[in-house]
């Protein structure tokens, strides 16, 4: 057990906090070996989310982002299990100190780690729907596909098939979106674990906490251009900060 004095400042604002929030990013299932966005080992130095995560692009030339699923997203998201960062945040919910985890992450990690109330703002890449006919096929199924073809028809209709997720130039889901901005305008303290916080709407929650007059922690191995607002900033891995507090 760590007894460095941010770690106990921590320990005491997640004992004294009434409503907690967790803000999760691609860092915190960078230890599950699910390459992040940004940072020296992030995805865009290789395949740019600009073009393979854009809407546009997608319905342009939906055969490059299925490739990339195929050669990338698939064989890490298909591999990873939670680790102790994601445990930690589900050990806080079951002991009533949390009350939900607003992420980023599209990998579904987190409720594998079993927290129940995850607020999925950009959606969840296990989930493939069909744009024409709307029904869902698992990650699995349709990866099979991918052998035979590129991109993936809907088996059912043989539309246009999907991951559930938002991509660049989507609206974020509504409600969810919703359910967010009360989480981070009601609780008292807001924990950022693995963000760059620099894509909004999402990046600007933390901020809506700390307006509403919430404690904001941040742990995420770089800086973040909201450091300047928080109360407790940890340059850390994520599982070894929450793991050494909860
Ligand atoms: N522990 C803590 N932080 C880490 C770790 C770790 N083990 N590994 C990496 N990080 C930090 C990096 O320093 C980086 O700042 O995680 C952050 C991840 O930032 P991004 O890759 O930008 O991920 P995220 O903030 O979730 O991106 C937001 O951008 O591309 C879109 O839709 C995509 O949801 C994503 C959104």
């Amino acid at each position: 057990m760590s007894t460095s004095r941010p770690y106990d400042a921590l320990r005491g604002f997640i004992a004294s906090a009434r409503q907690m929030v967790a803000f999760t990013g691609a860092g915190i299932s960078a230890e599950s070996g699910i390459p992040t966005y940004r940072g020296d080992d992030g995805l865009w130095n290789k395949y740019d989310p600009a073009r393979f995560a854009n809407i546009d692009n997608f319905f342009s030339d939906p055969e490059y982002y299925w490739s990339f699923f195929k050669e990338v997203r698939y064989p890490a998201i298909s591999q990873a299990v939670p680790n102790r960062a994601h445990t930690a945040l589900a050990q806080l919910e079951q002991k009533g100190a949390l009350k939900a985890v607003i992420t980023q992450n599209i990998d579904g990690l987190q409720q594998a780690a079993g927290s129940q109330k995850v607020l999925e703002l950009h959606g969840n890449t296990r989930r493939i729907i069909c744009l024409q006919c709307r029904q869902h096929q698992t990650m699995e199924a349709v990866h099979q596909r991918l052998a035979t073809e590129l991109p993936p028809k809907c088996p059912a209709c043989g539309g246009t098939l999907k991951p559930d997720v938002v991509f660049f130039g989507e609206a974020l889901p509504m409600d969810v979106m919703k359910d967010a901005l009360a989480a981070s305008q009601t609780c008292d303290l807001f924990l950022v674990v693995g963000s760059s916080l620099v894509v909004q709407p999402a990046a600007g929650l933390p901020l809506v906490a700390n307006r509403n007059g919430a404690r904001v922690v941040i742990i995420n191995r770089d800086s973040t251009p909201l450091d300047r607002i928080a109360d407790l900033v940890f340059h850390e891995p994520a599982s070894e900060v929450l793991s050494a507090v909860v």
